[in-house]
């Protein structure tokens, strides 16, 4: 155990391997603060991260402000087209370098001093330097870069830990699923304008788990939107979904293809739409995956999140909106979580579907959107229960139990395409308690 786990902290962390077994969790998991800081440097200083679309930083000078962790850094396409993801902190006495969240330079000149970075981050001057720093050697100090960055299917993901395993090894497979999700056509995604971001009063991980296996909160979460007759009855939606464990703590929740009865293709785009995709990456399983299931959520751990959906046929011309969202969950406190949310759609599709794309992702899924208020109000209840005296003094622990031996209906799917761990129907929690094995695993793993 580190440094930072103590007593209470530490002990709820190591109960929660016996624990897990029983489907439980400790609350303190929620919302502890030490177990919070610890988090930072040990899941998120060591995993794979979402940064965002390569389209964001598409030309030479290019640059986003993103998240990696609590810490900001800046993504950014330098002088030798790479992408580079650079800490915004002045190495000279820690000042914010960059300010503005986006835009296009040659050189981010620290306000402070002067320092001046290129962008690639390599020390690139300071005022009066043939007087002031005759012998500073410029090798060393460049701002601090993340050592692994990837681009697959134009999404950037970074990692900071140079000795940790390859994007490879990390998605395992979770990567069948995002080429299915996310490189349906090879080209990948377009944003449909820049990240929304909002804050919510919850911890991290409430959406990481929900995204990644949540099938059982959908009927009566969300049961009010089916009611008002926005989106089809899926009341008894949870007979018809299946968990995937794509391992590693990644996990996708699947419900059924209902694109065929509205004359679509199993991705859910007219004929034409879908012959003009390049479907190269795509294998046979992946297509028998998405005629039986094509909405879905996905969460490749910790807290990248995928959502695909279909809205409502237009009325007047029988269009059915489709739009693919993904979103990080970023840490900001223990209670606290700023959303990050781009609403997409493939590369491949018409721009004339982009309004409609856009309309129905903000109506669901934007900050005031029918399914997002839904959940964001119940999520704050994870963080602020693990700070309960009475919780505490009662031991509290929450309950991930469906789908153990003899709980519930449903059981293993095996009949289901996929290269995953486990296949579940119905009512089961395997894909949470896969998320929080992977989450404890990390948690004790020396760093
Ligand atoms: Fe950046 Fe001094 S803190 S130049
Ligand atoms: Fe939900």
């Amino acid at each position: 155990m580190t440094e930072i786990l103590t007593g209470a902290s530490a002990r709820s962390v190591d109960r929660l391997a016996q624990s897990l077994d029983r489907g439980l969790v400790p609350v303190a998991v929620f919302g502890d603060e030490q177990i919070y800081r610890e988090e930072l440097r040990k899941i998120f200083g060591h995993a794979w991260l979402f940064l965002g679309l390569e389209e964001e930083v598409s030309e030479v000078g290019d640059y986003v402000l993103r998240r990696m962790g609590e810490d900001e850094v800046i993504v950014s396409r330098g002088d030798d087209n790479n992408v580079h993801v650079l800490l915004n902190k002045c190495r000279h006495r820690g000042a914010v370098v960059c300010r503005e969240d986006s835009g296009n330079t040659s050189n981010f000149m620290c306000p402070y001093h002067g320092w001046t970075y290129g962008n690639d981050g390599s020390w690139t001057g300071a005022p009066k330097r043939p007087r002031a720093y005759r012998q500073l050697d410029r090798t060393s100090w460049g701002l601090i870069k993340a050592p692994k960055v990837e681009v697959r299917w134009g999404l950037i993901f970074a990692c900071l830990d140079p000795d940790g395993p390859s994007f490879e090894e990390y998605a395992g497979d979770a990567l069948w699923y995002l080429r299915g999700f996310l490189g349906a056509d090879s080209r990948g995604l377009h944003a449909l304008g820049d990240p929304n971001r909002w804050i919510t009063r919850t911890n991290w991980k409430s959406g990481s788990e929900n995204f990644g296996g949540d099938n059982y909160h959908v009927a009566t979460l969300h049961g009010s939107v089916s009611e008002i007759g926005v989106l089809p009855d899926f009341r008894d939606a949870n007979e018809g979904n299946a968990q995937f464990d794509a391992g590693n703590g990644h996990g996708c929740t699947a419900s059924a293809n209902y694109a065929p009865s509205l004359g679509l293709t199993p991705f859910g785009f007219s004929q034409e739409v879908w012959d003009s995709f390049d479907k190269s990456d795509l294998d046979d399983d992946h297509f028998k995956f998405h005629e039986t299931h094509l909405l879905l959520t996905f969460n490749f751990f910790p807290n990248f999140s995928v959502l695909r959906f279909l809205g409502a046929p237009d009325p007047d011309t029988g269009h059915v909106p489709n739009f693919l969202m993904v979103r990080t969950w970023q840490p900001v406190s223990p209670s606290q979580t700023e959303v990050w949310n781009w609403m997409c759609v493939y590369k491949a599709e018409p721009s004339e579907h982009y309004a409609a794309a856009y309309a129905t992702g903000m109506q669901m899924m934007g900050p005031a959107g029918l399914l997002e208020q839904d959940d964001m109000a119940v999520w704050e209840g994870a963080a602020a229960a693990a700070t309960s005296v009475m919780a505490d003094m009662n031991g509290m622990e929450y309950n991930y139990q469906l789908g153990l031996e003899g709980m519930s209906a449903g059981g293993p799917a095996d009949d289901l395409p996929g290269p995953v761990l486990g296949r579940h129907k119905s009512y089961s929690e395997e894909n949470q308690r896969s998320f929080f094995k992977q989450w404890r695993k990390m948690m004790v793993e020396e760093a």
